[in-house]
């Protein structure tokens, strides 16, 4: 067996028993590396694992994703210990949206509802009134009483939402996923030139004229069960590439064809197996954040959960 080979079912040995020892378990989102996956105890989108993370009775949950992910963990569960695989980890979407930005249009419009989408800092969610995911965001807005909507922080799904809720006004803020983002209309054209057959999936994070030529918009779970459930074989995938792991698992007589090299999340690719297992061995990097930043936090990820049932 070549080296590396051996290192890397050492290193998954590893992984297992010390999640026994630890009494931990593992939590990743779709976009790591599919090794990573392959170890983890549950793989989900974001809203998935934020909602499972309130069902688990392992004492110490390792976050195999971005910041934001481990701190809605820690937010749903403060008694639990969440570790960060990596807290380096980090999305640039999360950081887009100050609170002099929010304070300023709600003194302009008292009555409107500031709708944060999970990719936020814990601070920001703690200014926000409720909390969406790419997969529940429509029908949360479509819920609230509130006839105005600031949409934080992502531009491209404030605009789908608003396109799904047209009956709600808008205010929409100008942050966006850098990978999403770069997926060109060009790009999509050219893998549905080379592939003709297939069906176009696309993550509603991409811009407008990509979701215009599309044949499915959802979050990353979303995708993988409209891949899985479609009777067609083949598919161009809109999203990070890390989903093609899942999608290979599900559906390995179908194929999955990417638009670029671009679809990459430098930061969901920080985490290696090494790092989980670092992760175990000490049970750290922890989540801390401050009790009355994560109370405030916790109420629009809260309602999340209640207005998504
Ligand atoms: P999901 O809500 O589909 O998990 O997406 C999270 C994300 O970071 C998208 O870029
Ligand atoms: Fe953030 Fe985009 Fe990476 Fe998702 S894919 S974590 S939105 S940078």
């Amino acid at each position: 067996m070549p080296a590396e080979m051996r290192r890397t079912m050492n290193q998954i040995e590893e992984i297992k028993k010390l999640k026994e020892e630890k009494d931990a378990v593992i939590l990743a989102h779709y976009y790591v590396e599919g090794e990573v996956q392959a170890i983890a105890d549950y793989v989900g989108d974001s809203y998935a694992l934020s909602k499972l993370a309130t069902t688990l009775s392992a004492k110490n949950i390792i976050f195999c994703g971005v910041k934001f992910m481990g701190e809605s963990a820690k937010i749903l569960n403060p008694q639990k210990t969440v570790v960060m695989a990596d807290e380096d980890a980090d999305c640039p979407m999360a950081h887009m949206v100050d609170i002099e930005t929010i304070e300023k249009v709600r003194s302009e419009n008292p009555d409107v509802c500031v709708v944060c989408y999970v990719n936020s800092t814990a601070e920001i969610k703690s200014h926000s009134d409720v909390c969406v995911t790419s997969s529940n965001a429509i029908r949360i807005v479509k819920s609230l009483p509130n006839q105005k909507i600031f949409f934080i922080p992502d531009n491209n799904l404030g605009h789908y939402v608003s396109t799904q809720v047209p009956e709600k006004d808008f205010i929409f803020h100008d942050g966006f996923c850098h990978v999403h983002k770069s997926i060109e209309k060009e790009n999509v054209l050219a893998a549905k030139k080379a592939h003709p057959e297939a069906l176009v999936l696309t993550h509603p994070e991409c811009t407008h004229d990509v979701l215009e030529i599309s044949d499915f918009i959802g979050s990353t779970s979303e995708i993988i069960d409209y891949a899985a459930a479609s009777d067609k074989n083949t598919f161009i995938i809109c999203t990070e590439m890390g989903i093609f792991y899942e999608l290979g698992q599900k559906n390995p007589d179908k194929k999955f064809y990417s638009v670029g090299h671009r679809q990459f999340c430098p930061n969901m690719k920080r985490i290696t197996l090494d790092k989980v297992a670092a992760a175990l061995r000490t049970l750290s990097p922890e989540v801390v954040l401050d009790d009355e930043l994560a109370s405030k936090a916790n109420l629009p990820l809260s309602r999340m959960l209640e207005l998504a049932k």
